[in-house]
C-alpha cells in the first residue's frame, strides 16, 4: 500500500465531491444515534465529519464505527458530499474503515483542563483545534519571512549555535564544556557572524535557535526561542527600519491571505490585521520619555529602605513592559522607537553623530499588548570606537579580534536586526501566552517533554 501517492487531505476534499477518497486521520469526536453514527476526523489538514449509515454499510462495519474512541486512528473510504451546513462545506459517506488503532482513553478530554496539565501533555495537547491552528499559523510566519528574503536578494547563510562568546551581554549565557578548549555558549543571536556573512554576500539573513538564560517568567520569554536576522552591507539606521516595516507588513498581510480558517479558529479581530499597512509609527526615545511624563505614566522606583515611590521616567533609563505598553495605547500599527541612550544598548551599536549619547537602535513594538518583536541597530563599523565599547564594556579583546577584523578591511556603513518569530506568531495569532506559540517550549521551569 502507497499512502504517499494516494494522499488526499481534508482541506482539499472540496475538490473531490462525488467522488470516493480515502482519508487517512484520528477521531476527533463520534456520537451514534439509532442508525446513524457520526465520526469527526482530523488528519492534520482539517477536520471533516464522516457519517455511517447502519443499512447502507451493514451490521459489521457499523459496529466497528461504533466502536472508535477518540484519537482512534483510522483510514475511512467513503463518497464526498457537499454539505453546506458543514464548516468544511463537505461530508463523507463512509463505505469502509480500516482501523490501525483503537486509542486507549486519550487524557484530553472537551472538558476544560489546567494549563499545567495541558502543557504536561504537550506531545498530545498539539493534536486540539487551537494549538493546531497556532502551528499552522507558526508554519505561515516562517514561509513568509523566507519568502520575504529570499524574493529580495537576500542569501541565508546560518550563524553557529556554539560560540566562544556573548553577544547581547553575559548575564543569559548557557555554558557548556567544549572539549580541551574550556567553555562554550549557547548563541543568544547570529548577529555578530551575519556581520561578516553580509561583508561577503551583500544581504543575508540568519535563521535559527536562539538561547537565553532569561529569569523572566513572562508571557513574553522563552529560554530557546527562533530569530531571523537580516543584515546588510551600506545600510543606514533608516534603511534597517524601512526594511523591519517592509517584512512585518509583508509577513501580517501572507498570514491573512494564507490562513483565514486558522485565525477564525482562533476567534481573531481580523480587522486588526488588515491594518496593519506602512509607514508604521515612529518615535526617538527622547520623545517617547517625553510623552511618558506628558501623560503622567510614572516609574516605580525601590527606595534604599525597600520602600517604592513614583518618579517621572528619567531619561537614560530603559524601558520596561509597562512603559512600552503604555505607548502602544495610543497606536493600532506597530512603532519603532529609535536612538536609545547608548549606555543601555549593546556594545556593537553605532552611536549617532550627532548625538553621541544615543546609539542608533531601533526596537519596534507591535500594538494589542504584543511589546517588542524586532530590535536592531546600524552597527559601529569604526575600528577604534567598537575598540574601545569592547573595552569598556570588559570583553575579552582576543575573542572579538575577528569580529575587529571586519572594520579593518574595507569597512562599510551596516545595520541589521531580530525578529523574534514566537513574539510574532503570538501577536498575530492572538495567542495568550508564547509557551502556545512554539511545539515544545522551554522555559525555566519547564524542559518536558
Ligand atoms: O532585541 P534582541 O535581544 O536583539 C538581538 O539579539 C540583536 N542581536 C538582533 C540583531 O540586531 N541582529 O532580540 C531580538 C528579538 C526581540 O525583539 C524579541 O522579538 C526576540 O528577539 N526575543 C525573545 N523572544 C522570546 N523570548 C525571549 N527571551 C526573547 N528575547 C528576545
Ligand atoms: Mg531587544
Amino acid at each position: 500500500m502507497s499512502l504517499y501517492h494516494s494522499y488526499i487531505t481534508i482541506e482539499k476534499l472540496e475538490d473531490h465531491i462525488g467522488k470516493e477518497v480515502t482519508l487517512n486521520g484520528w477521531v476527533s469526536d463520534k456520537t451514534d444515534k439509532g442508525k446513524l453514527c457520526f465520526v469527526k476526523l482530523r488528519d492534520g489538514s482539517g477536520i471533516v465529519q464522516c457519517v455511517a449509515f447502519r443499512p447502507s454499510i451493514g451490521d459489521e462495519l457499523f459496529e466497528q464505527a461504533t466502536s472508535l474512541t477518540q484519537e482512534s486512528s483510522v483510514s475511512i473510504t467513503g463518497i464526498v458530499r457537499a454539505e453546506s451546513r458543514a464548516p468544511s462545506g463537505v461530508e463523507v459517506d463512509i463505505a469502509n474503515i480500516k482501523i490501525w488503532q483503537i486509542s486507549k482513553e486519550y487524557p484530553i478530554t472537551p472538558k476544560e483542563h489546567g494549563t499545567e496539565f495541558l502543557m504536561q501533555h504537550r506531545h498530545l495537547w498539539l493534536r486540539s483545534t487551537r494549538q493546531h491552528a497556532i502551528m499552522r499559523i507558526r508554519a505561515a510566519v516562517v514561509k513568509a519571512i523566507r519568502d520575504f528574503f529570499d524574493g529580495n536578494g537576500f542569501k541565508l547563510m546560518d550563524s553557529p549555535i556554539l560560540t566562544p562568546n556573548a553577544c547581547e551581554g553575559t548575564s543569559t549565557l548557557f555554558e557548556t564544556k567544549y572539549f580541551d578548549l574550556g567553555k562554550a555558549y549557547l548563541s543568544q543571536s547570529g548577529q555578530l557572524y551575519a556581520e561578516a556573512s553580509a561583508m561577503a554576500l551583500g544581504r543575508v539573513y540568519t535563521f535559527g535557535p536562539t538561547f537565553r538564560a532569561e529569569k523572566s517568567k513572562t508571557r513574553r520569554h522563552l529560554t530557546e526561542f527562533w530569530m531571523v536576522e537580516p543584515e546588510m552591507a551600506f545600510f543606514d539606521l533608516n534603511d534597517d527600519m524601512d526594511l523591519a516595516e517592509d517584512l512585518v507588513e509583508y509577513i501580517v498581510q501572507y498570514v491573512l491571505k494564507t490562513c483565514q480558517k486558522e485565525l477564525a479558529a482562533m476567534g481573531r479581530d481580523v480587522s486588526k490585521l488588515e491594518a496593519i499597512r506602512r509607514p508604521f509609527h515612529r518615535m526617538s526615545y527622547s520623545e517617547a520619555v517625553e510623552w511618558l511624563n506628558n501623560n503622567e505614566v510614572k516609574l516605580n522606583k525601590k527606595q534604599a529602605d525597600g520602600s517604592e515611590i513614583q518618579i517621572d521616567f528619567p531619561w537614560g533609563e530603559d524601558f520596561g513592559a509597562p512603559q512600552e505598553e503604555a505607548i502602544m495605547q495610543q497606536f493600532d500599527k506597530p512603532c519603532i522607537i529609535h536612538r536609545y541612550p547608548a549606555e543601555v544598548k549593546a556594545f556593537y551599536m553605532k552611536r549617532d553623530p550627532n548625538q553621541p549619547t544615543v546609539a542608533l537602535a531601533m526596537d519596534m513594538l507591535a500594538p494589542e499588548g504584543a511589546g517588542e518583536i524586532i530590535g536592531g541597530s546600524q552597527r559601529e563599523d569604526d575600528f577604534d570606537a567598537l575598540l574601545s565599547r569592547i573595552e569598556h564594556e570588559q570583553l575579552p579583546r582576543e575573542e572579538f579580534e575577528w569580529f575587529l577584523d571586519l572594520r579593518k578591511y574595507g569597512s562599510v556603513p551596516h545595520a541589521g536586526f531580530g525578529l523574534g518569530v514566537e513574539r510574532t506568531v503570538k501577536w498575530i495569532s492572538g495567542a495568550e501566552h508564547i509557551r502556545e506559540v512554539i511545539p515544545f517550549p522551554r522555559m525555566i521551569y519547564r524542559i518536558v517533554p
